[in-house]
């Protein structure tokens, strides 16, 4: 029997990992719907229904000279979605650009409006993820774009790199998003190709202390200042280090380019998955000291 009182909510279901089968009530978000808010002559107020393809929302702006959010292009799954993990990549976050969004009220059947500071947003979170985690659906976000002079985010290595293969000088909107798509396609599986959900871990975040102690014993591991306390070490050297990088455990595993992409090659189980995972998180664990935690939700 379904258990219509809890609902599972499924958006675009690219950053989600199922152990098993669920037994409940599944709606599936497919609201589409793209609407000018407001606009001025530099900016534009844009709504996009939560059913809407991230990726085409993304390309719908940049055909249109909308700029803000070209650094998150060929990001999988739905607008609806996006805020919930506050998705970001090559410098950009999500809340870079957010101004609002609708959510339906489960328990209520109201619909409630969260501006950006009370989704609480932080590094692939936010409070949907967190304190109100399951109670709402989100129905539709709203962005703030620029219409002229395009504040650029190109500073990210692979970009610089990427725009300085193609000779390119002073880039657009578009030519960002190409070299952000060429990256990913290069470095990422496509999840059509090869079942993945992206990072399957976060990059930890650690203290200044065992920052430094790590840093001395690992003085070419690549690093992020994230303030004056915290420093964040990227996952996917941490795992390439204790040697998962494009290893394979039956059709579970490491994908060869990115050790923090956890792939399908067909029929692994969920729960295949998720025991390579702990594997692989118990080994950097013991290697390191560092807990890596899940990005992806999984579920249950
Ligand atoms: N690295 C390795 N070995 C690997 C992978 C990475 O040594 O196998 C090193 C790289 O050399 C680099 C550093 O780790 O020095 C960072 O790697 P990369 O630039 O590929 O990015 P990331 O930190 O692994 C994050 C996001 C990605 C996002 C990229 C680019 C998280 C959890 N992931 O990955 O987001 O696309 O930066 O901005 O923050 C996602 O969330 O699903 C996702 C793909």
């Amino acid at each position: 029997m379904p258990k219509f009182e809890s609902p599972f909510i499924l958006g675009g279901g690219s950053n989600m990992l199922l152990k098993d089968n669920i037994d409940t009530l599944v709606i599936h978000i497919d609201l589409k719907g793209i609407e000018v808010v407001s606009e001025t002559d530099e900016t534009i107020l844009i709504k996009s229904m939560a059913g809407e393809n991230w990726h085409e929302f993304v390309l719908y702006c940049i055909e249109n000279n909308y700029g803000g959010l070209e650094n998150m292009s060929l990001i999988p799954g739905n607008v609806g979605t996006s805020p919930i993990q506050n998705i970001g990549a090559y410098g950009v976050e999500l809340k870079d650009t957010f101004v609002e969004c609708s959510a339906l009220e489960i328990a209520t059947g109201n619909i409630i409006i969260f501006t950006k500071e009370e989704c609480n947003f932080g590094y692939r979170t936010s409070i949907f993820k967190t304190s109100r985690k399951g109670e709402f659906i989100i129905t539709d976000v709203t962005f703030k774009l620029s219409k002229i002079n395009h504040t650029l985010r190109t500073s990210y290595g692979a970009i610089k790199n990427q725009l300085a293969t193609n000779n390119i000088k002073q880039p657009s909107i578009k030519d960002v998003s190409d070299a952000v798509i060429t990256i990913r396609q290069s470095k990422l599986p496509d999840p059509k190709v090869l079942g993945n959900s992206g990072s399957f871990f976060k990059n930890p975040i650690v203290s200044k202390a065992i920052f430094e102690v790590f840093h001395t014993k690992f003085p070419d591991a690549p690093f992020y200042i994230v303030s004056e306390t915290e420093y964040k070490i990227p996952a996917g050297w941490l795992i390439e280090q204790v040697g998962f990088k494009g290893k394979r455990f039956e059709d579970a595993g490491v994908h060869k380019n990115q050790a923090l992409v956890l792939v399908n090659y067909g029929n692994a189980t969920g729960d295949q998955i998720w025991q390579l995972a702990l594997k692989i998180q118990a080994k950097v664990l013991a290697n390191f000291g560092i807990e890596i935690t899940p990005e992806v939700n999984i579920v249950p």
